[in-house]
């Protein structure tokens, strides 16, 4: 199984298996000097564990991150950063019936066909526990990026049907880890929590839709042919399990606007830097030619609902070719939105670190400070 590893100068391969003996991830091209320690990385596995509120999966982690390389004396060596998070709330007993019957809408099918075999448990490698791995190593991109005074912030948007009305950032720093939905509006958080509620008392599931937005990114990020700022998100976004779909800016509303909507007048603003140059309106959201302009990036992804439902479905049974239905056990979440958000940022910030160290705004060997 290739295609473990993401990004070109900050470098990720995560591993492991959702029933297996645990998780991880390996940060190749992290500089020197950073500082961390697993609280850094625990604040983040912290927002993608589950089994936290009533619309998440039951499964209970403590996901307790370990770190067994790359950091010496509370800094970063620039040598490779390994992190391991052991499985401890592991049951596999409910997948056994599922071994050679796919899941509907899951991998399982697709992993059986092109392997022959595969670790059925819990999903194993197709699993969202891989994710894991992501969310450890996003916090250390995020960590990077702050010193560069980047920020990446993500939040519900949509689910089940239900619309949150339009937001400020600073609402979004403010609300959205204040509800179990992650939307930033409270009264569109209780009415997407009452139709997960209505879902899932019918063994079904809901989607919706997740936005991630980068301020402070600086203009020129990006390289602008095959490795667009642009394609480097889609790529990250769609890499996740369960999203169908990824918009940058207006996205699908460009193909309805004429190019007097879709273009955003450009003008000059005074900052305590002299003149400097911004957009009116941010529909391009933050990227032009695959360069970043210096406007906030707007990334959102369409997430899909969770395929393992306890309603009826049919399937096959593979080892002897005959159709039958099943209703999945297990412990699922029953809608995927709140739990993508740490996991899109991660995205969006380790995109974001590998581009500007390829840009030369980060410096691929030491941080800044590291001697002072
Ligand atoms: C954070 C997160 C949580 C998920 N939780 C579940 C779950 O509880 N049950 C499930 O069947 N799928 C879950 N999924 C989705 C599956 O991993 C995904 O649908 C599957 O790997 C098939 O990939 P595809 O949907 O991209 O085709 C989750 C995905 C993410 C990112």
């Amino acid at each position: 199984m290739s295609g473990n590893t993401f990004g070109t100068l900050f470098r990720i391969t995560t591993w492991g298996e959702s029933h297996g003996y645990g998780v991880g991830v390996v940060i190749d091209g992290c500089p020197a000097g950073l500082p961390l320690d697993e609280a850094d990385i625990q604040k983040e596995l912290d927002r993608r564990r589950p089994g936290q509120s009533n619309i998440t999966t039951p499964r209970k982690e403590e996901d307790k991150a370990e770190i067994l390389s790359g950091v010496f004396s509370g800094k970063t060596t620039g040598a490779p950063i390994s992190i391991m998070i052991k499985n401890k709330d592991v049951d596999s007993s409910k997948y056994e019936e599922l071994q050679g019957t796919p899941r509907p809408g899951h991998a399982d099918l697709t992993y059986e066909i092109k392997y022959g075999f595969r670790d059925f448990r819990g999903g194993g490698r197709s699993s969202a526990r891989e994710t894991i791995g992501r969310v450890a190593a996003g916090a250390v991109a995020k960590k990077i990026l702050a010193r560069f005074g980047v920020e990446v912030l993500g939040h519900v948007v949509e689910l089940g049907g239900i619309r949150a009305r339009p937001v400020s950032i600073e609402e979004i720093r403010e609300n959205t880890e204040k509800n179990p939905i992650r939307c930033a509006d409270p009264e569109a958080a209780g009415e997407m929590q009452a139709v997960v509620h209505m879902a899932k008392s019918e063994g079904d599931s809901v989607g919706g839709i997740v936005e991630i937005l980068a301020p402070g990114v600086p203009a020129g990020v990006g390289e602008p042919v095959f490795d667009k700022l642009s394609a480097e998100f889609a790529k990250g976004l769609m890499s996740i399990g369960a999203v169908k779909g990824v918009e940058i800016g207006a996205g699908f509303r460009s193909a309805l606007m004429r190019g007097s909507q879709m273009n955003d007048p450009i003008t000059l603003k005074e900052s305590t830097y002299g003149r400097k140059i911004s957009m009116l309106t941010n529909n391009a959201g933050g990227i032009l030619g695959g360069i970043s302009n210096g406007e906030i990036i707007v990334c959102r992804i369409a997430v899909k609902p969770t395929p393992s439902i306890s309603k009826e479905q049919c399937t096959v049974d593979m080892s002897n070719m005959s159709e039958k239905t099943i209703k999945i056990k297990g412990r699922h979440d029953p809608t995927i939105p709140p739990r993508i958000v740490p996991v899109a940022e991660a995205m969006v910030a380790l995109v974001l670190v590998d581009q500007m160290m390829r840009g030369g705004f980060i410096n691929t060997s030491i941080l800044g400070d590291s001697y002072s």
